[in-house]
């Protein structure tokens, strides 16, 4: 471990990693778009070249999406951890990789340098061989934000393992769930979490999760909070004590090895689990050199990186954001990441201000949700925090209001940083609609322009291209992508047909996002929101229909409909009509217990915002409730609610009207 004075200091000998596939301007921009659609195969092979292969490729691209079935670099031999720590280690071994910021920041700061993290991953290769992992199996990660949750993805990664991150806020029976469909059979975890004030008991939450599993081989166990956890002989092994025990085998006479899997370009590299507007989460299966390919590149160009610049994404590493561009696209440009532990505003509302300070951060990279409530606490929390390192910052998770779009260009830019707004999605991997930071125009609340090698459409509700513009000059409709970018999401996992479904089949020959658009007259791109029944709460995707299985499982709800409304923090708060069989006769402790029985079905992050009692709910003569209306009472939308005259008791809508919290 280097300390700070090492890492401030620090400036790469020979600038090993360049990007020669950097594009510089604007031109450059429209040359590589061009190229990357007329003629995918040489545009792509060439980027590859960049990459350390065990074995080239036979051929770069075959695709039908009827079934669907992507292929990149069919016969193409890799390990990603090769090119994400061990090509930097001549050049830029002493360089730091991570910068961990604990939750506390009386607490002593870790810098990982490229040697320190490859030291790390071969330990975790090895004490996941020890404990009896191959390639191919399946790895659940239930950890807090901390350094070895780095080693761990990467771990896994390094001897074929395929990982399924579990975000913290997800409660035992989401991973119960989880932990099912994936049919894993290995967990690594922590004793707890510590967020802001909070300490959440991670073991014990597995534990729970974990109850009546007989398929779980082994949970190994890192302490973080020292929180009483109770460890179960032959299943249970402490992080620490595994590891040192793995030092003495990857660390002879001073050098360190592992020996990394050959994998198959096509090889599952992660699943992630994410909402859909079915009841059941899906696995969202990612490959190994296509999702490689695509994190480094858009990080390199999206956000323009320089070899020695400091990048803060400050997701969390449970969700695509973190797995993208706080591990895989920084470290395989051989970048130095920044992992914060904590939350935005504890113990103050300056915490991110402070470390782009400390680190002197270059690029950060944060969500719209966290620009507005930082905004709430005015420019107090600013005073005396330098930020003059800053040079890009960017956006993602859900579309961003032009006001937070202006204070994060002012106060936190100083009019002096490109913002990129990219738009994209668990299952596209990485950017794939947004502005390249200083390089291709920006314009406020439009992530504008689509990377190289992704041809967006914008279709009817019958898949046919809109070309009739609206009164404001704008093509509106259901936003599609044409063809394959090497990080296109190859299956849902144990179940190919959901993902055909899903995303295939609603528009033939398209994968179809899920989300509606606006283009302008320079082809310009605005991400509108969800178009299904999928809600963008702080950036995070909830089915509406998850959340309605979950307050149904509470015994005295007889029948729930979820819908979004405009929240000025979250983007999207939950607002559940739920007809009880008012058992209790109080109101309020029903509602309490319906919040505790969505925390426990899906975890904290699902609790609805407003949850109103109704007698009924407005549907239609078949049966089908009608959310549009529901939409439109929870917006407040109450004098435009449109026709109801096809409810089979239109009374109920004036009912719930009347009772609108
Ligand atoms: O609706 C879009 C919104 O977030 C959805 C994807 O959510 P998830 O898979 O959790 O991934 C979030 C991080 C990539 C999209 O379907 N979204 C994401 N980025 C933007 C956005 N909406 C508008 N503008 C964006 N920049």
């Amino acid at each position: 471990m280097i300390f700070l004075a090492d890492f401030t200091t620090f400036t790469p000998q020979n600038i090993a990693m360049s990007y020669p596939y950097q594009i510089k301007s604007f031109e450059e921009y429209k040359k590589a778009y061009q190229k990357s659609v007329e003629d995918p195969e040489s545009f792509w092979s060439e980027i590859a070249e960049n990459f350390v292969w065990k074995k080239k490729w036979n051929s770069v691209l075959n695709w039908n999406f009827e079934e669907p079935w992507v292929q990149w670099f069919e016969g193409a031999k890799l390990n990603i951890t090769e090119n994400c720590i061990d090509r930097h280690l001549k050049e830029l071994g002493e360089k730091p990789a991570i910068i961990w910021e604990p939750n506390n920041p009386e607490e002593r700061t870790r810098i990982v340098t490229y040697n320190r993290l490859h030291k790390r991953v071969c330990q975790v290769a090895q004490m996941l061989k020890n404990n009896g992992v191959k390639k191919g199996d399946r790895v659940c990660i239930y950890m807090g934000m901390v350094p070895e949750l780095a080693y761990a993805i990467l771990g896994c990664a390094r001897i074929g393992a395929i990982h399924s991150v579990i975000f913290g806020g997800f409660s035992a029976q989401s991973i119960a769930d989880r932990l099912y469909d994936a049919n894993a059979e290995y967990i690594i975890t922590c004793d707890g979490a510590y967020r802001g004030e909070k300490i959440i008991p991670l073991k014990s939450v597995i534990d729970d999760a974990l109850i009546g599993n007989r398929s779980i081989k082994r949970v190994i166990v890192y302490t973080r909070t020292r929180t009483a956890v109770s460890m179960l002989k032959g299943r249970d092994v402490w992080w620490e004590d595994e590891m040192q025990y793995a030092e003495e085998q990857v660390e002879k006479n001073g050098i360190v090895s592992f020996p990394a899997e050959t994998m198959d370009a096509e090889d599952p590299l992660f699943i992630l689990y994410t909402s859909g507007s079915t009841g059941k989460p899906k696995g969202v299966v990612h490959s190994t050199a296509g999702y490689m390919l695509w994190t480094n590149y858009t990080f390199i160009n999206v956000f323009q990186y320089r070899q020695g610049q400091v990048h803060f994404c400050t997701a969390d590493i449970g969700w695509i954001t973190g797995h993208s561009y706080i591990v895989y696209g920084p470290l395989s440009a051989g970048g130095t990441s920044v992992m914060f532990e904590g939350v935005p505003a504890w113990p103050n509302a300056g915490r991110f201000w402070e470390i782009v300070d400390k680190y002197k951060v270059n690029i950060l990279y944060t969500a719209p949700t966290a620009i507005r409530s930082l905004m709430g606490f005015g420019l107090e929390p600013l005073q005396g925090k330098d930020l003059s390192s800053l040079e890009v910052l960017g956006t993602v998770g859900e579309p961003i209001n032009e006001e937070a779009w202006h204070w994060y260009d002012e106060h936190i830019g100083k009019k002096k940083c490109p913002i990129v707004d990219t738009w994209w999605q668990t299952e596209t991997g990485g950017c794939l609609i947004s502005n390249m930071a200083g390089v291709t125009p920006a314009k406020p609340s439009w992530a504008t322009l689509p990377m190289p090698g992704v041809q967006p459409i914008l279709v009817d509700e019958k898949g046919n291209e809109v070309t009739e513009k609206d009164e404001h000059g704008l093509l509106k409709g259901n936003l599609c992508i044409k063809a394959p970018w090497p990080a296109i999401l190859r299956t849902t996992y144990g179940d190919h047909e959901r993902c055909r479904t899903n995303y295939f089949s609603a528009y033939k020959d398209l994968y179809f996002t899920g989300d509606g658009a606006l283009k302008d007259e320079n082809g310009f791109y605005r991400i509108t929101g969800r178009v299904d029944d999928v809600l963008n709460v702080s950036g995070h995707r909830i089915g509406t229909a998850e959340v309605e299985n979950a307050i149904n499982m509470h015994a005295g709800v007889v029948e729930s409909a979820v819908v979004g409304y405009p929240h000025d923090i979250k983007g999207q708060g939950i607002y559940a009509f739920v007809i009880d069989n008012n058992t209790h006769g109080d109101e309020e402790l029903t509602r309490k217990d319906i919040l505790q029985t969505v925390s426990r079905i899906i975890g904290p992050i699902a609790k609805p915002d407003k949850i109103q009692f109704v007698k009924g709910l407005p549907k239609t003569r078949s049966g089908k409730i009608m959310r549009r209306i529901l939409r439109k009472i929870a917006e407040g939308d109450l004098s435009n609610i449109g026709d109801t005259s096809t409810l089979l008791d239109p009374t109920v809508v004036d009912d719930i009207k009347n009772g609108k919290l």
